[in-house]
C-alpha cells in the first residue's frame, strides 16, 4: 500500500466529556474519530467531572478501532495541565489544543507531554482558530511536524468571533486554502470546521463537498445525524475509483512500459496521476477495512 500510516478520519464527532449518554451512544455510532470535549461545550462547573469521564471512557477499550481524541482547555485556563496530563496518561490517540497563537505553543505542549507520555502514544492536534495562528501557520506546520502535531482541525465559531466576522462560510474559503497548503506542506492531516445546523443536511453536505474540493481529510461533527454524510463524501466515490483503476491498468499495460506520459480515457496522464491513483485506490482499500 502507498499510504501505510493512512487512517479514515472522515468523521470526527465531538461530544460533550459531561455527557454520559453521548458516551455511550459514541461506541455504537459510524464516527471514524470520536473528539471527547472538555472545553466550549463543559460548562466551568462541570470540568473535572468531563476529565474524569474522558478517561474512563479512554481506558474502557469500548470503542472499537475509532481514533479517540481529547479536546483539552487552553492553556491560560486552570484546567490546561490537569488535562492534558490526565489525557496523556490515559492513552488518548491525540490530544486536540485549543487556542494555539503560534509555534511556541506546540513546543511548550510537546515538552510537557515527553514528561507524561515519553513513549509517544498520543499526538498533538491544534485547533487552527485564533487570527494569530493563521498569520502563523507556516510557523505552527513546520516546527509542529517535529513536535508531535499531526492535524490542525479549524474552528470557524471562534474565528468569526474574534474576526468580528459574521457567521458565514464565504468568509473563510482564502483561510481554508492557506491552512490546506500549510499542513499539507509540512505532511498534516487537516479537518474541517463544524456545521452547526445539524437538521440541515443538504447544508451540511454542501460544505463537505466543498472541503474535499479544497483538500480536508474530513470534517469535525456535532451531531450523529451527520456521521453518514460526512463518511460518504470524504471516501472516494465509485467513479473516482474506476477511473484510477484505468489509469493503473493502462500504465500496467506492456506497451506503455517505460512511458512517462501517456491517453487515457482522451486525457493526458503522467506518472504523477498514477501515483495519485495508486493513492486514492490505497484509502478507498484502507476504509473498506476499517469498516470491517
Ligand atoms: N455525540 C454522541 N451522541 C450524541 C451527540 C454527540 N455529539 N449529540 C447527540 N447525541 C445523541 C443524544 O444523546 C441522543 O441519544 P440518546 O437518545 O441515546 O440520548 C441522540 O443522539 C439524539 O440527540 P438529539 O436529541 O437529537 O440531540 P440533543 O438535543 O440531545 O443534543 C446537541 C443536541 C447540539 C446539544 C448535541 O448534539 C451536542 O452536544 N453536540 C456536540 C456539541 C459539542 O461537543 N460542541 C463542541 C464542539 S463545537
Ligand atoms: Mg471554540
Amino acid at each position: 500500500m502507498n499510504a501505510p500510516t493512512f487512517r479514515p478520519r472522515r468523521s470526527c464527532l465531538y461530544m460533550p466529556a459531561s455527557n454520559p449518554r453521548a458516551l455511550a451512544k459514541a461506541k455504537t455510532l459510524a464516527a471514524d474519530t470520536i473528539i471527547f470535549d472538555l472545553e466550549d461545550a463543559v460548562a466551568p462547573d462541570a470540568k473535572e467531572e468531563a476529565r474524569e469521564q474522558a478517561c474512563a471512557a479512554l481506558q474502557s477499550g469500548e470503542y472499537g478501532n475509532r481514533e479517540l481524541i481529547v479536546r483539552i482547555n487552553a492553556t491560560d485556563t486552570p484546567w490546561f495541565a490537569q488535562d492534558l496530563q490526565q489525557a496523556c496518561r490515559s492513552k488518548a490517540d491525540a490530544v486536540l489544543v485549543p487556542k494555539i497563537l503560534s509555534a511556541d505553543d506546540i513546543v511548550q505542549i510537546s515538552d510537557l507531554m515527553d514528561a507524561y507520555d515519553p513513549h509517544l502514544n498520543t499526538r498533538l492536534w491544534a485547533m487552527i482558530e485564533m487570527p494569530l495562528a493563521i498569520l502563523n501557520l507556516k510557523e505552527i506546520a513546520a516546527l509542529g511536524a517535529e513536535h508531535r502535531l499531526t492535524t490542525f482541525v479549524m474552528g470557524f465559531n471562534d474565528l468569526a468571533k474574534e474576526m468580528h466576522a459574521e457567521q458565514d462560510r464565504s468568509v473563510f474559503g482564502p483561510v481554508m486554502t492557506q491552512a490546506v497548503i500549510a499542513a499539507r506542506a509540512y505532511g498534516l492531516n487537516i479537518i474541517d470546521s463544524v456545521y452547526n445546523d445539524f437538521s440541515d443536511p443538504i447544508g451540511l453536505e454542501a460544505e463537505c463537498l466543498e472541503a474535499k474540493k479544497l483538500g480536508f481529510d474530513g470534517k469535525s461533527l456535532i451531531h450523529p445525524a451527520q456521521i453518514e454524510t460526512a463518511n460518504w463524501v470524504f471516501a472516494p466515490h465509485a467513479d473516482a475509483i474506476a477511473e484510477a483503476e484505468a489509469i493503473i491498468a493502462a500504465f500496467n499495460d506492456p506497451v506503455n512500459a517505460g512511458k512517462g506520459v501517456i491517453v487515457v480515457d482522451g486525457k493526458m496522464t503522467e506518472l504523477l496521476h498514477l501515483k495519485q491513483a495508486k493513492q486514492l485506490v490505497a484509502i478507498a482499500e484502507a476504509i473498506a477495512a476499517f469498516g470491517k
